[in-house]
């Protein structure tokens, strides 16, 4: 039976070229989508392209969507080896050269963590009895270099002054749920990692990133693969570890 791989956020952007790249090396990949008619047009692109993909609905506000997830994957497929937690935001409120910390609203900190560090948790959790099935799970968390607290705290970074609080501490949030659940799966088959894309040409990271998507996905493509990845528990960018 082929491999199975669920993305999230995979309508657009990394999610959709991680979709794309995985499809390509034989994995039946599950875009995750919220946006219907976007996912629907992401699905249908890939299918054009002659790749193995199938499409749900998934909401990561909406904890009923982790209920039919689960079931959809349950039902149609009996394991999930790939869980690539993609989705991400960062909050209108906020601005990538500003350092908030002082001022960022609740409201912000909690619509932020929401999406890009509860959800992550609870759907994992949700899947996790479906990746204990595969022979070979692999949970790729996507992070960013602004969860780095190692980096935040030194001003000689380039990415020093990147401050925007509630995104970073969210990633950095996430980052310590990757190392955590890598201890809890230590005697499993399953491998937990971060994945620092790079800074990457989408809605996200706008067009003055240097990187295009193709190679923004490399990342999280590398870790979800397990001739590749035989390790658990780091932070990694273009197969480098790089500090948390
Ligand atoms: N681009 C970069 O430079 C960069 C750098 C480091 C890390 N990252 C991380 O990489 C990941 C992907 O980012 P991207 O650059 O591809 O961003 P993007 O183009 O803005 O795409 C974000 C994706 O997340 C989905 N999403 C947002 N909120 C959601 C929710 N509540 N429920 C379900 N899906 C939701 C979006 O779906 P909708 O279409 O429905 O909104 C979209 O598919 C994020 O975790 C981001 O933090 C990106």
């Amino acid at each position: 039976m082929k491999k199975i791989a669920l993305i999230t956020g995979a309508n657009r952007g990394i999610g959709l070229e991680a979709s794309r790249q995985l499809a390509q090396k034989g994995i039946k990949v599950i875009m995750a989508s919220r946006n219907q008619n976007r996912g629907t047009q992401a699905y249908q692109q890939l299918l054009g392209e002659g790749l193995d993909v199938d499409l749900v609905k998934l909401d990561m506000n909406d904890p009923a969507d982790f209920d039919k997830v689960y079931n959809h994957i349950n039902e149609n497929y009996g394991k999930l080896d790939i869980l690539v937690n993609n989705a991400g935001i960062i909050h209108q409120e906020e601005n990538f050269g500003e350092n908030n910390a002082d001022k960022i609203s609740s409201t912000a900190l909690k619509e932020t963590f929401e999406v890009n560090f509860f959800s992550i948790i609870n759907l994992t959790q949700k899947l996790l009895p479906l990746i204990k099935k595969s022979e070979q799970g692999r949970i790729t968390n996507v992070s960013s270099i602004l969860g780095s607290s190692t980096v935040h705290s030194d001003d000689t970074s380039g990415w020093y002054g990147v401050k925007p609080f509630a995104y970073n501490a969210s990633k950095a949030a996430l980052n310590s749920f990757t190392v955590h659940l890598a201890a809890t799966l230590k005697d499993t088959n399953i491998k937990v990692n971060s994945a620092h894309p790079g800074w990457v040409k989408t809605d996200l990271g706008t067009d003055a990133a240097p990187m295009e998507v193709q190679q923004g996905a490399q990342t999280l493509v590398e870790l979800s693969l397990d001739e590749a990845t035989d390790f658990s528990g780091k932070f990694i960018h273009l197969g480098e570890e790089i500090p948390w």
